[in-house]
């Protein structure tokens, strides 16, 4: 293999990795633009009034749980370290896969030592227990959400308050019943650098409409980037964040989505930040949906979450 330490290879060059090309053909869907920032998506559920995403985040909608209900939710967390990334460029997006998925209940390991099976869009992929493949997942209401996959948008899909954030990180996690989770990460510039995005910055991002592997051998993980948000001087102080059921935010926007979109942003620099844009903004056109009208907030909560990693 011809891959230097955190090296970046190109599918294809590495064929000591998998005799099966990595990419994920959903991943690499052209049929929708940013154009009009979604506004004229007629796909699927993209015309829907009941459970579009995404919305603005207004403090004067956030509800306080009804009595009696159930509102803490605990991401506990079991985040993996991947060391084989399939990063692709759909041409409106960069989506990280983790070449090894987990395995959901039900879900049965191909081949005898579980080296390879498929994912939901019938790719060849490999799974492994449920703890210990990939990037991991959450158990979350008892029920297992492996992360599927995690990808940015910048500027900022949910507003707060009718403020953009510069990017917006969405971790998407499934269930067996295929129901998703997506967990929303803020960033704006500061002054303190990201160590997650420098090393994707470091991975490469793939031209429009490729997809490469990235290997690292200590592997990635997602756990350092959730845990920036706790507070290290009061440890166990669980994080905020806003809680909606809602859609994708991609055709057909789908409405299966839970949101859970943490309260407060991470900083980057403005260099880390501008990677991103260059690779995510083209045209002038960010890759993010213009907030939809407020069909959600009669809805929209603050949940507690404990992360347990
Ligand atoms: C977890 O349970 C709470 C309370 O019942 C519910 O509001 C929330 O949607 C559930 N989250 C997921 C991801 O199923
Ligand atoms: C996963 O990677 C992190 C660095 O990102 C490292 O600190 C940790 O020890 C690794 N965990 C395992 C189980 O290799
Ligand atoms: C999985 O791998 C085994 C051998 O490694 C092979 O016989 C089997 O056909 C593969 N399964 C699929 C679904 O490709
Ligand atoms: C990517 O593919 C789409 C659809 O095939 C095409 O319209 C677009 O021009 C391609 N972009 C690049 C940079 O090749
Ligand atoms: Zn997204």
């Amino acid at each position: 293999m011809v891959c230097l330490r955190a090296a970046v290879c190109l599918v294809g060059l590495v064929a000591a990795v998998s005799a099966k090309p990595a990419v994920r053909g959903r991943a690499l869907q052209q049929y929708y633009t940013y154009g009009s920032q979604g506004d004229d998506w007629t796909f699927g559920e993209c015309e829907s009034t009941i459970r579009q995403s995404p919305i603005d985040l207004r403090s004067e909608d956030v509800d306080v749980p009804p009595v009696g209900t159930k509102f803490e939710v605990v991401l506990n967390y079991r985040y993996a370290n991947c060391s084989e990334v399939i990063i692709s460029n759909s041409g409106h997006g960069v989506q990280y896969d983790c070449a090894e998925l987990a395995l959901l209940p039900g879900e049965e390991e191909v081949g005898g030592d579980g080296i390879n099976g498929t994912d939901i869009a019938g790719e060849m992929i490999k799974q492994r227990s449920p703890l210990t493949a990939g990037f991991g997942g959450s158990y979350t209401n008892e029920t297992f959400y492996r992360v599927l996959q995690f990808h940015f948008h910048a500027p900022a899909e949910h507003r707060v308050d009718g403020n953009q954030p510069a990017l917006e990180l969405h971790i998407v996690h499934q269930a067996s019943d295929g129901s998703l989770m997506v967990l929303g990460i803020f960033y704006d510039v500061g002054r303190e650098p990201d160590a997650f995005l420098q090393r994707l910055i470091d991975a490469g991002f793939p031209p429009a409409n490729e997809t490469m592997t990235y290997t690292d051998p200590l592997g990635l993980s997602l756990a350092d980037e959730v845990a920036r948000f706790l507070p290290t001087e009061l440890p166990g102080l669980p994080l905020l964040a806003y809680h909606y059921k809602g859609s994708l935010t991609t055709p057909p926007c789908s409405e299966v989505v839970d949101w859970y979109v943490v309260r407060g942003t991470l900083t980057a620099t403005r260099a880390q930040l501008d990677a991103f844009d260059d690779v995510l903004i083209t045209e002038g056109e960010g890759n993010f949906r213009d907030v939809v009208n407020d069909q959600n907030v009669q809805d929209l909560y603050f949940t507690t979450v404990t992360t347990l990693f």
